[in-house]
């Protein structure tokens, strides 16, 4: 017989870190070994029990079961751990004056329409207020980036995103936009409201066993790209929003929160509102987007919003 087995838990834990020790990859040994380290850290601290272990593995079960072109539960626990913020603030750490980034969401769909100037995203929703969302997209000199695409969307005055409507067959909410010579954008949409994330699931089950709220505040996805720049992911917040300070994910930062300016009477029918027969009472929002200069290729948000759409794709 060889000599002495594994006799304690760090025993175990020196062990498996000396078997992953010799991964050739840099990269994947670096994060294998920070991976074994804290888990192992992390069971010890806790002093798991085989009951509680059991329930981790029914719960990440159930998660993967609830997986679906329409549902992402992953990156709900992801997004409600905090831990999407932390890698979005490690990847993005922009120089000053770029718009800051926040967190994707499960609710990106591929193929939203192009629509021109001032084009109504909101098309099916009867019950929100008329609101116009307008601004320039600039590189971090203020010069106008003529051509950028918004890519741009939101749930509906319902508090649901089209993919968890069962009324609805197809894309809503959901529209591209490009900017003009000046670098300048307008989207009609309607107000954007305070919504709960799903909590149908294990997700919902941790959230109201810790005592904390699914509401997200009211905000608008944009994901803001040009040839040239830097992609950007982000939201813009509503400044009235109740949930602002305790986004059940984490995601609002100071620069991204917007003024949604509510205007009453005829008199208030402004330019924009005017050419698009919008009449009162209606919204306008402003916002300007800087982009900063492209760096070298790396995977982006983009890339993920092309490999969340594939984990759904039927074949
Ligand atoms: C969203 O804003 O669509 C979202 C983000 C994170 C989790 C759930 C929803
Ligand atoms: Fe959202």
């Amino acid at each position: 017989m060889s000599a002495e087995r594994n006799k304690t838990e760090d025993d175990i834990t020196a062990e498996v870190l000396q078997r992953f020790a010799e991964t050739p990859d840099p990269r994947l040994r670096q994060i294998m070994l920070g991976l074994v380290k804290h888990l192992h850290a992390f069971v010890k601290e806790v002093e798991l029990t085989e009951a509680e272990w059991f329930q981790a593995i029914e719960i990440l079960t159930e998660a993967g079961r609830m997986c679906s072109d329409k549902r992402q539960e992953f990156i709900l626990f992801s997004d409600t751990l905090g831990v999407s913020m932390v890698v979005d603030l490690l990847s993005h750490r922009k120089p000053d004056g770029a718009t800051e980034s926040t967190v994707f969401g499960p609710f990106h769909r591929l193929g939203a329409p192009e629509l021109p100037t001032g084009g109504n995203i909101a098309q099916l929703d009867k019950t929100g207020t008329p609101t116009l969302v307008s601004g320039r997209v600039l590189d971090l000199d203020g010069n106008p980036i003529k051509g950028a695409l918004l890519d741009v969307c939101q749930a509906q005055s319902n508090g649901l995103y089209d993919s968890q409507d069962a009324g609805l067959g197809g894309l809503h909410m959901r529209g591209k936009f490009r900017t003009d010579a000046e670098g300048c954008y307008l989207v009609r949409t309607v107000r954007p409201v305070n919504y709960p994330i799903p909590s149908d699931g294990p997700v919902g089950r941790m959230l109201r066993a810790t005592g904390r709220h699914p509401w997200r505040p009211a905000h608008i996805h944009f994901v803001v790209s040009a040839d040239g720049y830097e992609p950007v992911t982000t939201h813009i917040f509503d400044r009235t929003d109740e949930y602002l300070g305790s986004d059940a994910v984490f995601a609002v930062k100071d620069s991204l929160i917007c003024d949604f300016v509510r205007h009453e009477g005829r008199e208030s029918r402004g330019g924009e509102a005017e050419r698009l027969g919008i009449d009162p009472p209606f919204l306008t929002a402003e916002f300007d987007f800087h982009l900063k200069p492209a760096s070298e290729r790396r995977a982006t948000v983009l890339d993920a919003q092309q490999r969340l759409a594939a984990l759904g794709a039927a074949d």
